[in-house]
């Protein structure tokens, strides 16, 4: 199938340019400073993600998320243990995270290992959230097949029920996991498709830095 329309779409990337005179050392710090100014433009979920996971024999896998927390070594989400991405992590912690900042013409990607958070830190995260994504929360075994809607809001009307007036305790199926980075990758969109690549890449425990080829 042949679509003329999608052929001739394309634009010029000019906002910025992205030199290694410019990029912090510590390719974490050099994310932040992108995620902040990507929350200080108020982007439309400025903190999502997409998460790719595989599973032991190499299929792969993807979804969009929510970066939750951003800690010296790492990038940390929420979710079900119990879902696909959940047990892929668990048959192969190898992940890639990638962000993609429309507007400013950025790109990050991000190849690392995924592990699971404290319980207490997932129990802080989860109290945090709104009361009733704490009950949505309960109420859904993602990824699991559902009859239909109504299941799931019986589900949730009964665990409604079930804790009213009552602290929604953390599901033992539910928490963070923090993805410790080995290779970081900046794309900032330049004019005539010469576009800055850094990539970091995580070797002795010193983070090498290389300019890629467009
Ligand atoms: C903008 C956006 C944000 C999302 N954030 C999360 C999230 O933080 N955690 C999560 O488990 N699912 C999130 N989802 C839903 C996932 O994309 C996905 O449907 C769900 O996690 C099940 O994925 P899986 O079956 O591959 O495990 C989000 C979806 C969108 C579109």
């Amino acid at each position: 199938m042949k679509n003329k329309d999608l052929s001739s779409i394309r634009r010029e990337y000019k906002f910025k340019d992205f030199t290694e005179i410019n990029v912090d050392k510590d390719p974490l710090m050099q994310f932040k400073l992108w995620l902040d100014e990507a929350i200080e433009k108020k982007l439309t979920d400025s903190n999502s993600m997409f998460l790719a996971t595989s599973t032991k024999d190499g299929s792969p896998s993807i979804r969009t998320i929510l970066l939750k927390g951003l800690e010296d070594n790492g990038f940390i989400f929420f979710t079900n243990y119990e879902s696909r991405k959940g047990i892929e992590i668990d048959e192969n912690p190898n992940v890639s995270l990638l962000f993609f900042w429309r507007e400013l013409e950025r790109q990050v990607r991000i190849d690392g290992v995924a592990e699971k958070i404290s319980r207490k830190d997932s129990e802080d995260y989860f109290h945090s959230r709104p009361y009733e994504s704490q009950i949505g929360a309960y109420a859904s075994a993602q990824s699991k097949v559902i009859a239909n809607r109504e299941e799931l809001e019986n589900e949730y009307e009964e665990i409604l029920k079930k804790f009213e007036g009552k602290e929604i305790p953390l599901p033992e199926s539910w928490g963070g996991y923090k993805v410790i980075p080995h290779k970081i990758e900046f794309w900032q969109g330049r004019e005539n498709r010469l576009h800055d690549r850094i990539q970091f890449s995580k070797t002795n425990g010193d983070w090498k830095v290389e300019r890629l080829a467009p």
